[in-house]
């Protein structure tokens, strides 16, 4: 039987993006909100108490002054890294060859990807995140056990074969011809089915030859409906390491463009360093740039400029680079985002920051038609957030004036404890 649900509470609306003006006008927060939900969407939003006179038989689910947030998205992540999270005292490529090649390998054995694949939805599912966009090892089964686990719970996920044919260790290298083959087969078994969506996902150019690199942008071009992740730009070795790999090329940015590899459905992950000609071109075809701060702060990469890239029309989103991210919360990257823009002189609005975690997300993963707004014939992807999670929280949001002054030290110095409860396609998850 189908269950007609009213969720109760505060309720978060955007009306359109905080950053195009007035954040104040961009969003807002029904105080004695609700949302009807049916079938896994999201049928009416309004006062509780008029969708309760209007839908007597639908079951109450009264979340009283905590706050109803779209569930977050976190548009980069490694799921692979969970085990190998905050490892310590190093930049990018040691980090990558004393730590995460060696817990990728372990990925070879399918039972370790599926434990771990459980292991990292539960934790996101309780930190409030429903929606992850991750990059998963070489090995095909890596991929089956990530989306089987998302399948089983009902999420929107979407990822693909990290591809690498050099620079990487013996047992973590396919080939061109394989890294073609085995993704294409691996896209044709889970794209379009139920939530999942796949990417097609070289790791980054330095761990790709050129005609790995061929082989990937020719099978974008068959399949352009699918989103297309790697990295870009993200520490100043990485980019000098990219020049001397690819001397013809103009810039790290071309690396992909000479390849078929730039495009409207493609997602960059970092892009901190970037040229004023990447910038344009990321620019003119309607790419996704993906902020990733605890990741950018911890392997001390460099801060990115978001309000720049925004004033530019950029299409950005925000991500927890779990493993290089230090947390899997989206409410720690908030932060972590505030921090940075604080430290290149602009204080982000608290709606800015839920937005990014949120709508921004989703739209940098095309998806904003679908998830990251609490608005009719959206999914039922919801996240309840107490905003008086624990003593230090309650006793600042206890003094605050309006809703943003409230929600803000949740975002500063929250984390699972402010998660009170989430619904994924309309249905509890925590
Ligand atoms: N660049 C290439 N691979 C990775 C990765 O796994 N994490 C991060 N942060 N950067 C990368
Ligand atoms: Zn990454």
């Amino acid at each position: 039987m189908t269950t007609t649900r009213i969720l109760a509470g505060q309720v978060l609306h955007f009306d359109s993006t905080p950053f195009a003006g007035d954040p104040l006008s961009a969003a807002r927060v029904d105080s004695a909100g609700g949302l009807l939900i049916r079938d896994g969407r999201i049928l009416a939003t309004g006062p509780a108490a008029e969708l309760r006179a209007a839908h007597p038989g639908a079951e109450l689910i009264d979340h009283g002054q905590a706050l109803l947030v779209p569930g977050f998205v976190d548009a980069h992540a490694h799921y692979p890294q969970t085990a190998m999270i905050a490892s310590w005292g190093k930049r990018l490529i040691d980090w990558l060859n004393l730590y995460t090649f060696p817990e990728e390998m372990r990925f070879a054995d399918p039972a370790y990807a599926g434990a771990i694949a459980a292991r990292y939805f539960d934790l996101t599912a309780a930190h409030g995140t429903t929606t992850i966009c991750s990059f998963c090892t070489i090995h095909p089964a890596s991929v089956d056990a990530f989306f089987t686990e998302a399948r089983a719970r009902g999420q929107r996920v979407v990822a693909g074969k990290t591809c690498m044919d050099r620079n990487a260790p013996e047992g973590l290298r396919d080939t061109a011809q394989s890294a073609y083959d085995d993704s294409k087969a691996l896209l044709q078994r889970w794209h379009g089915v139920d939530r999942l969506s796949y990417a097609i996902t070289p790791r980054f150019s330095p761990t790709s030859t050129p005609d790995q690199l061929d082989a990937m942008g020719a099978l974008w071009a068959e399949h352009p409906d699918c989103l297309m992740q790697t990295h870009l730009s993200e520490q100043t070795d990485e980019i000098a390491w990219v020049a001397d790999l690819f001397p013809e090329a103009r810039d790290y940015l071309d690396t992909y463009e000479a390849h078929g590899l730039l495009g409207g459905r493609g997602l960059y992950g970092h892009a901190i360093h970037l040229e004023p000609r990447e910038r344009d071109r990321l620019r003119e075809v309607g790419a996704g740039l993906v902020h990733c701060p605890t990741s950018n702060t911890f392997i001390g990469s460099g801060l990115f400029d978001l309000d720049g890239l925004m004033a530019q029309g950029q299409r950005i989103g925000l991500a927890t680079d779990t493993g290089g991210g230090s947390s899997f919360s989206m409410l720690r990257t908030m932060a972590a985002a505030y921090e940075i823009a604080q430290l290149r002189g602009r204080a982000l609005h608290p709606a800015e920051l839920l937005w990014l975690a949120t709508a921004g997300s989703a739209e940098a993963l095309h998806m904003g038609d679908r998830i990251g707004r609490l608005a009719p014939g959206y999914e039922a992807d919801v996240t309840v957030l107490n905003l008086a999670s624990t003593p230090a929280i309650a006793q600042r949001a206890e003094r605050a004036e309006d809703i943003w002054e409230a929600v803000f030290p949740t975002i500063m110095m929250g984390d699972d404890r402010a998660i009170e409860a989430v619904w994924i396609g309309g249905a509890r998850a925590v």
